[in-house]
Parts: structure tokens; C-alpha cells; sequence
């Protein structure tokens, strides 16, 4: 027998897992959502579905991954013969996809890093960022319009470190990169959120930001927000924390670990609510308007009404501007190598590749496919491949993890005792509760919503046509055939030969 690939260190582990978990979704995602669902009192919900569906589901993937020391679908096909393969590969084809557009996301962070020292985006950010950038104000949703030299350079740049780091290996590769990327990103992210909240009208941000409307917490809609926050921002169901966990030494503290790691990424969260919030108070008063008025999330966000801010600073608009993105690229970069390490390290176990050969086909296949998001209208395709994706391959995927494991292949009980064995923290009957019972309703109930509301309106509320529309929901489906197709390729090695753990 072979032996895995280990991490160097238990805090090697944790970083890296933190490392995936906070992402843009942390920096874009969380202050809009939180905001539009309450405020001050989305936290209730929030807290809630940590406890109850993201550190149950950690835990649940932090010990299959150690179990069965595999890659998602190595460790599904051991979980089950007959049945589990397919999931896996479904969810690291998934991350395949997203992989592809999330680079391109990091590429642009990169250019705006070299813009910001001197301000090049000007007065008008949005006429900036639309038609000289990445100018997808210069041709209509389904056209490509030709590459983008300014995001296909720094494009190839983010490819190559990927590389250079998986190419390393778990220990000298992604453990290292971690160790640099995340403290680093901490202590630069920090200064961002104490300039902006030493800002004039930080104060009336972060009231925006907290002040509660309990109103909200009855609407079904707000706990699917913060079920669908917590599910994304940890990483659940991308395969990710199953290869992860696959590379810990057998004695390891999971249920520990997982509770770390998603504290860890909810406090990074609460820091980005509390800077976004702060830099937005700041602009409203700037402008003269309401905070409710000037809020944003995603890419508009970073990339339109930041460079906005930035421009208004009294002071150190540079410095600020480069801290910002550099945080931008840490936080993302390292998401993106946890999520491409998701699909190289199953395609190593499949068919026992050196890494190397791996790294090169899997990454360098995202990377050939990411060219298309740096043509002139990869915007489009990006913004909806990304709304159905996370819709119906993540958050479904999920769905139809939990059911399989509790339900079908009746696993939680097995899982429960190998987590307790080796962890401080016993697992007790909540834990299967959470996982057999609420996650998969809640689970169950979004997806319902969603379907409903793609076929009211189809995404983009009008801005996109149907055919166009069509693409993203292909390549959805796709995910989920390719899946079924890679699973009758025979394994390498046989399934049940696993790989030892010192
Ligand atoms: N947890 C990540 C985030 O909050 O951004 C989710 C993620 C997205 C991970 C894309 C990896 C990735 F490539």
C-alpha cells in the first residue's frame, strides 16, 4: 500500500480549510445578503444554520474524507458501490465549472491591483469597469466578441501560481501557500476595515448593517438566505473539504477542526459586513443619500462602488485601494486552489496519476475553458452559468448528499462513532438530527423556491433571452450526466484498497 499525501500540520489543515472557506463570498455576498434579510436580526438565522446545517455538515465531510481517504468520488464509491460514485464526480465537476469563471474573477482583482496605483478607473467606475475593462457593455449577452488582452494577461498570471502551488503537493504546495495567504489576508483586510470604519459616516453604515427588523425573521425567504450564505461560504458539497480531509493523519480532532474553521469563517464575515458597511455609510453621506440607497453585493461592488469610494478618500486613497484588492486576491486565490484541487485530486485517484499529470490536465483544462469568461462577453455567460450552477449543482448537490448518506445509505451512525473516536467534542443525537432531518428539509424547501422562481422569471429579469439563458442551464445538466458517465470507468486501483495514514 501506497501511502497519501499528508499535511505538515494540524494547523496546516485548518488554514487551508479556512483558506477555502472564505472567499468572495465572505467579502461580496455576505454584507448584501445579510442586509437585505434584517440586518441586526439575520444573525439570529445565521447562527442557527451554522450550528444546525454548516459545522453538522463540516463534520459530516471533514469524516469521509478522513474515513475513506479519497478524493469525493473515491470516498462516495467506498461509501456505497453501488451508488455513491456518481455523486462525487457530480460535485467535483461542479467545482470544474466554477473554477473556470471564479479565475477570471481573481484576474480581474489583479488588474484592479495594478489600476489602483494610479486610479486609473477614473470618475466614471461603472463606465470604467463596463466598456474598458471588461467591456461587456460593447456587445450583447451570447456573443464573444474576442479576447480581453487586460483580463487574459493577469488571467494566465492566476493560472500559473495555481499551478506552481498544486504542482507542490499537499504539504509544501497548498499548506504553504495557505500559511502565507490567510494570515496575511487577515492583518491586510484588518487595516481596510479600520480605515473604513474611522471613516466619516461609518457610524450610519453600521447602523444600516445591524439595526434589526424582526419583522423579517417570520419569512421563509430570509431563512433560505441564511441557509444558502452558510452552505456556499463553507465550501459544502464542492467535494472540497472531502479531498481536504482526505490528506489528515489518523489522529486528527475533526469535530474540533470543523467548528474552527467555520467560526473562523463567520468572524471573517462579520469583519467584511462591518468594513463593507462602514465604506458604504461613508459614501452615502458623501453623496448625500440614504445608506439603504447605496448598497451593493457582488461584483458591482468591488469593482464599481469600491473604486467609487476609494476615489472620495480624504486621504491614502492608494494605499488603500492596493490593500483592498490584494485582500480581494488572497481571499480568492486561495478558494480557487482548494476548489481545482477538488477535481485534480479526483482524477489522480481515478485513474493513479503522479499529480503532476493531473494538475495538468484537470487545471489545464479550466484554464483553456476560462478564455471564454475573457472575451468581451464572458460577463454574461459567467453571471448566469454562476447563478444556476450554485443553484441547482451546489445547493442540490447538497440536497442529495445529506438524503443519500442519512437516509439511503444509513451512514450517519458509523460516522458519528469514527468522529467521536479521534475528537474532544462528542457528537451527539443532534448531530444526526441536523443532518438527517433539518438540513434536508431546508434543503429541500430552497430548492423548491428556486425552481418556482427560475421558471416565474428566468434569471436576469429580462435582460437575458430565453436561448441564452438556455446555455447556463445545459451546462448545468452536463455536471450531473458527466457524473453518471466517468463512473463506469473502472478504478486504477481497486476501491476498497486504501491508502495508509501515519
Ligand atoms: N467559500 C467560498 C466563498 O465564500 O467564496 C466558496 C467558493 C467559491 C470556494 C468558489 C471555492 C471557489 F472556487
Amino acid at each position: 500500500m501506497k501511502s497519501r499525501e499528508q499535511w505538515g500540520s494540524r494547523a496546516g489543515f485548518i488554514l487551508a480549510a479556512i483558506g477555502s472557506a472564505i472567499g468572495l463570498g465572505n467579502i461580496w455576498r455576505f454584507p448584501a445578503v445579510a442586509y437585505a434579510n434584517g440586518g441586526g436580526s439575520f444573525f439570529l438565522p445565521y447562527l442557527i444554520a451554522l450550528l444546525t446545517a454548516g459545522i453538522p455538515l463540516l463534520i459530516l465531510e471533514f469524516t469521509m474524507g478522513h474515513k475513506y481517504r479519497g478524493s469525493a468520488p473515491l470516498t462516495l464509491g467506498r461509501i456505497s458501490r453501488k451508488g455513491g460514485e456518481w455523486l462525487g464526480w457530480w460535485q467535483v465537476v461542479v467545482s470544474f465549472v466554477i473554477s473556470s469563471y471564479y479565475a477570471v474573477i481573481v484576474a480581474w482583482a489583479v488588474a484592479y491591483t495594478w489600476f489602483s496605483f494610479k486610479l486609473d478607473w477614473g470618475s466614471d467606475t461603472g463606465g470604467f469597469f463596463q466598456k474598458d475593462y471588461a467591456q461587456f457593455a460593447t456587445v450583447s449577452p451570447g456573443s464573444f466578441g474576442g479576447i480581453v488582452w487586460q483580463v487574459f494577461l493577469p488571467l494566465i498570471l492566476v493560472w500559473i501560481v495555481v499551478f506552481i502551488v498544486l504542482f507542490k503537493g499537499v504539504r509544501k504546495g497548498i499548506e504553504k501557500a495557505n500559511k502565507f495567504f490567510i494570515p496575511l489576508l487577515v492583518i491586510l483586510f484588518a487595516i481596510v476595515v479600520i480605515r473604513a470604519v474611522t471613516l466619516p459616516g461609518a457610524a450610519e453604515g453600521l447602523n444600516a448593517f445591524f439595526t434589526p427588523d424582526w419583522h423579517k425573521i417570520w419569512s421563509g425567504n430570509v431563512w433560505v438566505a441564511a441557509y444558502g450564505q452558510i452552505f456556499f461560504s463553507l465550501s459544502i458539497a464542492f467535494g472540497i473539504m472531502v479531498a481536504y480531509s482526505s490528506y489528515l493523519p489518523k489522529k486528527s480532532d475533526i469535530t474540533n477542526n470543523a467548528f474552527i474553521t467555520g467560526f473562523a469563517n463567520s468572524g471573517f464575515e462579520l469583519l467584511a459586513g462591518i468594513g463593507i458597511f462602514s465604506a458604504l455609510g461613508f459614501m452615502a453621506q458623501t453623496q448625500g443619500k440614504e445608506v439603504g440607497d447605496v448598497v451593493e453585493g457582488g461584483v458591482n461592488l468591488v469593482f464599481v462602488v469600491l473604486p467609487q469610494i476609494i476615489n472620495t478618500l480624504p486621504a491614502l486613497k492608494v494605499p488603500f485601494a492596493v490593500l483592498f484588492f490584494l485582500s480581494i486576491i488572497f481571499a480568492g486565490l486561495s478558494s480557487l486552489i482548494s476548489i481545482v484541487e477538488a477535481y485534480v485530486s479526483a482524477v489522480q485517484d481515478k485513474f493513479q496519476m503522479s499529480r503532476k499529470t493531473a494538475v495538468v490536465i484537470g487545471a489545464g483544462l479550466s484554464a483553456l475553458i476560462s478564455l471564454f469568461y475573457a472575451s468581451r462577453g464572458g460577463l454574461y455567460f459567467l453571471d448566469t452559468v454562476d447563478h444556476y450552477v450554485n443553484q441547482y449543482g451546489i445547493a442540490l448537490a447538497g440536497l442529495v448528499e445529506v438524503i443519500l448518506i442519512a437516509w439511503v445509505f444509513r451512514k450517519l451512525d458509523t460516522f458519528q462513532k469514527h468522529a467521536n473516536a479521534i475528537s474532544d467534542i462528542r457528537l451527539v443525537f443532534w448531530w444526526k438530527a441536523c443532518l438527517g432531518v433539518i438540513t434536508p428539509l431546508v434543503l429541500g424547501y430552497m430548492m423548491v423556491k428556486s425552481v418556482i422562481e427560475d421558471i416565474q422569471t428566468p434569471y436576469g429579469g429580462g435582460d437575458y433571452s430565453i436561448p441564452f439563458l438556455m446555455v447556463s442551464v445545459i451546462v448545468t445538466a452536463l455536471t450531473m450526466i458527466i457524473g453518471i458517465i466517468l463512473t463506469p470507468f473502472k478504478w486504477k486501483r481497486t476501491l476498497s484498497e486504501k491508502e495508509e495514514a501515519s
